[in-house]
């Protein structure tokens, strides 16, 4: 079978045909995997039908893997590096996490000191519509970005919040706090350089309870409104429609993901993994 690479959207995306995931990947197949997703940042493979074991096999050659704290009781039996994404219950019980609300624009665990570089989501089952997931190239926000806009957090910190997830829930080993600055969480570059690509990208993890340290709460949620409304201004934005047995895999440093809300008597059930990453790279600071 011949491999194909295919453009999604002008901006971000490509989606790669011709390759069977569940078998074992050639290392000529993983390298260029590896160059297609650092050229195009998210890519989409159709049609594939991974077990956990297969899907864990799979996001292994990428690096290690990282499991999600606060969400272990939401694994599939056996699999702890696999979490369900789904809004279905199970008598009384939730088999996974993110219900059917939306999830706002963030990036994955961008709250821990060494946030995942990868995400590797496995549709199963979704609904007729609604639920699709967009995806924004962090790399084109920052270099469209308004040259005040980029003085302004050149050299800047921003404190991520562990407490919420992207749903705006409030997590089970989490208590409530007063003001944003007291957030519990980890501290970022704004502008981080990718240590593959070389290329500087926004890194903003998600807007709910995010602070510019040292800013005060008003001036640091005016400049975060500015940089966010730019952002959704962009068109650097690609789309996706889910069927079953989609493999999304997308890179957390240079990228941005939201989730929309679909009919909650509809099931959807994704297992994602994601890759453990590194301390983000700070940019030089412009002379
Ligand atoms: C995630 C996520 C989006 C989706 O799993 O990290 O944001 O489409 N999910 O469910
Ligand atoms: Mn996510």
């Amino acid at each position: 079978m011949t491999t194909e690479i295919v453009r999604l959207a002008g901006a971000i995306g490509a989606e790669i045909r011709g390759l069977d995931l569940s078998r074992e990947l050639s290392e000529y197949d993983r390298s260029l995997i590896q160059s297609a997703w650092m050229r195009h940042l998210v890519l989409v493979f159709r049609g594939q039908k991974l077990s956990d074991a297969a899907l864990v096999r799979f996001s292994a050659r990428f690096g290690e893997l990282d499991t999600v704290p606060g969400w272990e009781p939401f694994s599939p039996e056996g699999y702890p590096q696999v979490l369900t994404v789904s809004n279905v219950i199970d008598g009384n019980r939730a088999i996974g996490v993110l219900g059917d609300g939306e999830a706002a624009w963030h990036t994955d665990m961008s709250y821990l000191d060494l946030p995942p570089t990868a995400s590797l989501l496995h549709s199963h089952e979704v609904p007729e519509s609604g639920g699709d997931t967009l995806f924004m190239n962090m790399y084109a926000a920052l270099e469209t970005l308004p040259a005040d806009l980029r003085r302004a957090i050149d050299g800047r910190i921003l404190n991520h919040d562990a407490s919420h997830d992207s749903s705006g829930t409030l997590r089970g080993n989490h208590k409530p706090f007063a003001d944003i600055s007291e957030a519990p969480g980890a501290r970022h570059p704004m502008i981080r350089i990718h240590p593959v690509t070389g290329r500087p990208a926004l890194f903003l993890g998600r807007r709910l309870h995010a602070w510019i340290v040292g800013e005060s709460v008003a001036d640091s949620d005016a400049l975060l409104d500015r940089l966010w409304a730019h952002c959704s201004s962009g068109d650097f934005v690609y789309r996706h429609r889910w069927a079953p047995g989609d493999l999304l895999m997308w890179d957390n440093r240079c990228t941005m993901h939201r989730r929309e809300p679909f009919d909650p008597a509809a099931r959807r059930v994704m297992h994602r993994t994601q890759v453990k990453g590194f301390e983000p790279v700070v940019a030089a600071r412009a002379a």
